[in-house]
């Protein structure tokens, strides 16, 4: 058994895991980094870049379809699904290689396989592939996968998880969404730009409750319009296959209880996108002693503020500690727990964080809504900028669309920003600047905005603050 001895083993090549990684190269330690599948992780492999490379095909598709007012002609238009298929992976490759380029140049050693934690003391021993790697560090960085739901017909085939979906090659005629968050909405957009008969069956009263109200209700009412069934404060039941006679296209029949009524929903195949948990299976082998292991809670690697876990030297970051699941978030912490074992101060100011979801309209917020500052004790307005308004909104025939700025009142800080209109998600990081920085609004407002752009719009919204 070969053995080499390293600064720091990073467990999971994800967003978290890459960047820490290249960070800790940076500054000069010898670093391992073990994953088990792609390099890039669940983002890259299984999340973020694969949906969104498959919505790109999809929008292009739905303008094109109705593209007539402005010109195109789309006789005969259709989705070859397997060269969609082979357009994201080629996508997901390319991408995944451009990390493996980067571990090279910075001398970071990649193992493939499953890690096992074979020792947490001092010095910490991972096995991969029957080798032995030493350091003086870990930092966990597995991820999460999706959660299963405890109900009858959860296993059928056809009924699939988000990972699952994004490999289909088959164009869907109908698709239930089981969950109305942040997944099940981006792959509502998805299939329904596709063609298929999209029906979302979710459990709160509205969809994409982890965001403010007004996001969710516009979407509902856009998604409404492309032909989308969304049932809210309903709870599936259970999931039965049917493939008698004519059902046999669409043998899936989700049962829901909605008011309390029992209802039905018949479809090709089933998607359950209901959150994600933390994924450390088989991560510390079972000879590990209780004291050598890190405080979980809930299926939860518990850390300190400088992702430290109970154990010395042992630190975590992203989807596999508490908190907020996202790839830049993920990131983050990586950066800034590799300041940590430096003795660092903190390269990023985590409190601020952007969240995005490609929807169409993109959806994008960071920091307070009015609602908030207000309940936080905070004297705050508002401005609000109806995007119907912006030149480039009217040219590209965007749907409806509008842009909030909060920020205090008298001395105008920025307190938060919430946008949904085109190209939202690329426009939010002006704000989180802006936040992080101290920014007021009359700060902001200096700057020349480009013309025509949908970002002009918040040159146009922040010509409404007075400081009054
Ligand atoms: P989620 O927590 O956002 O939404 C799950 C939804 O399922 C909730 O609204 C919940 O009420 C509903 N639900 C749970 N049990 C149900 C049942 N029995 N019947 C009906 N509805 C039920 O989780 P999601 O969408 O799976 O996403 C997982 C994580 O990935 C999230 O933290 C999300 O932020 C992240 N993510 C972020 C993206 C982005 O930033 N664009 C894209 C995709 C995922």
């Amino acid at each position: 058994m070969s053995e080499t001895v390293f600064d720091l083993i990073v467990l999971g090549a994800g967003p978290g895991g890459y960047v820490a990684a290249l960070a800790a190269a940076r500054a000069g330690m010898k670093v391992a980094v073990v994953e088990k599948q792609t390099v890039g992780g669940t983002c890259l492999g299984r999340g973020c870049i694969p949906t969104k490379t498959m919505l790109h095909t999809a929008g292009i598709y739905q303008s094109a379809k109705e593209g007539g007012p402005i010109g195109i002609v789309s006789d005969g238009l259709s989705v070859d699904m397997n060269a969609l298929q082979d357009y994201k992976n080629e996508t997901v490759q390319t991408l995944s290689d451009g990390i493996k380029g980067q571990f090279k140049k910075a001398k970071v050693s990649l193992f493939t396989g499953s890690g096992t934690i074979l020792s947490t003391g001092e010095e910490k021993q991972v096995e991969v592939n029957g080798e032995i790697l030493r350091a003086g560090r870990l930092l966990i960085a597995t991820g999460s996968e999706p959660s299963k739901l405890p109900v009858p017909g959860i296993d059928l085939p056809g009924v699939l998880t988000s990972d699952e979906l994004l490999d289909n090659r088959q164009s869907l005629r109908s698709l239930t969404i089981i969950g109305g968050g942040v997944i099940g909405m981006e792959f509502a957009c998805l299939y329904a730009a596709l063609g298929a008969s999209v029906t979302v069956i979710e459990a709160l009263d509205r969809i994409l409750a982890g965001l403010d109200k007004e996001f969710g209700q516009n979407l509902k009412m856009i998604l409404k319009g492309q032909g989308v069934t969304i049932h809210t404060a309903a709870m599936l039941k259970e999931i039965r296959e049917d493939v008698s006679g004519e059902n046999a296209a669409e043998p899936l029949v989700c049962l829901f209880e909605e008011k309390g009524q029992l209802q039905e929903a018949r479809s090709e195949k089933v998607l359950v996108a209901v959150g994600r948990r933390s994924f450390t299976e088989g991560l510390f082998d079972a000879s590990l002693a209780e004291e050598s292991l890190p405080k979980m809670e809930r299926g939860k690697i518990l850390v300190d503020d400088h992702f430290e876990t109970s154990v010395p030297g042992v630190f975590a970051i992203g989807d596999v500690i508490p908190g907020i699941q996202l790839a830049h978030v993920a990131s983050a912490q990586g950066e800034n727990a590799v300041c940590y074992m430096l003795g660092k101060e903190p390269a990023i100011d985590i409190s601020v964080v952007p969240s995005c979801v490609y929807t169409e309209p993109e959806i994008a917020s960071v920091g307070l809504t009015l609602q908030q500052a207000k309940d936080q004790g905070m004297d705050a307005q508002q401005l609000r900028y109806v995007m119907s308004a912006n030149g480039k909104t009217v040219l590209t025939r965007q749907p409806r669309g509008f842009m909030r700025l909060v920020a205090e009142k008298g001395s105008g800080r920025i307190l938060g920003a919430q946008l949904m209109c085109a190209r939202a998600t690329d426009m939010i990081g002006e704000f989180a600047s802006a936040i992080v920085n101290g920014y007021r609004a009359q700060d902001m407002a200096k700057a020349i905005r480009p013309h025509p752009t949908f970002n002009e719009a918040v040159a146009e919204m922040l010509r409404e603050f007075s400081a009054e």
